[in-house]
């Protein structure tokens, strides 16, 4: 089993879509058992809060129910948990890897990394563009579980 950490800013918009998003898709393609999948934030700006409406709504329009999640901050324990820990932007990565302390292993990746094109995903708190942020974060998850599972 793969272990992944989605990583943003406050874990109410990118990460935990990333997350639902990451494991419905390896539930439609069987592989739903091969993969745990959570998301956490590098601030602590929101924790305990529920995702935020719009990011919730996006995620329903496509069937998937994220009313249990709550947010939460990343901890260095989570380095040793996760086998990855993918982050929205570049900026999350800077700010995983001072909470980790580095990255000895290679774990901490861009959401984005294995596509044609490996971006930033910006971030729809500041730009209100959900749909934007949701077509981003399908094509990195895609790419991700096309890579992990040609690895398997
Ligand atoms: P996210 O968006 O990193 O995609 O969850 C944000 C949500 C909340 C805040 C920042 C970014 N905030 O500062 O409260």
């Amino acid at each position: 089993m793969i272990r992944i950490l989605m990583v943003c800013l406050g874990n109410i918009c990118r990460s935990p879509m990333a997350e639902y998003i990451f494991r419905d898709m390896a539930e439609k393609r069987g592989l739903g058992d091969q993969f745990y999948i959570a998301s956490a934030a590098t601030s602590n700006e929101e924790l305990g809060n529920p995702v935020y409406p719009p990011a919730r709504r996006k995620l329903y329009s496509l069937g998937i129910d994220c009313s249990g999640k709550r947010a939460r901050q990343m901890t260095k324990a989570d380095y040793q948990e996760y086998d990855l820990l993918l982050g929205m932007e570049q900026w999350n990565l800077n700010n995983m890897r001072r909470i980790c302390g580095g990255d000895p292993e290679g774990k901490i990746h861009l959401l984005l990394e294995h596509s044609a094109r490996p971006r930033d995903i910006a971030d729809p708190w500041y730009t209100d563009d959900f749909d934007t942020a949701c077509r981003d974060i399908q094509e990195g998850c895609q790419g991700w579980l096309e890579v992990l599972d040609n690895r398997q």
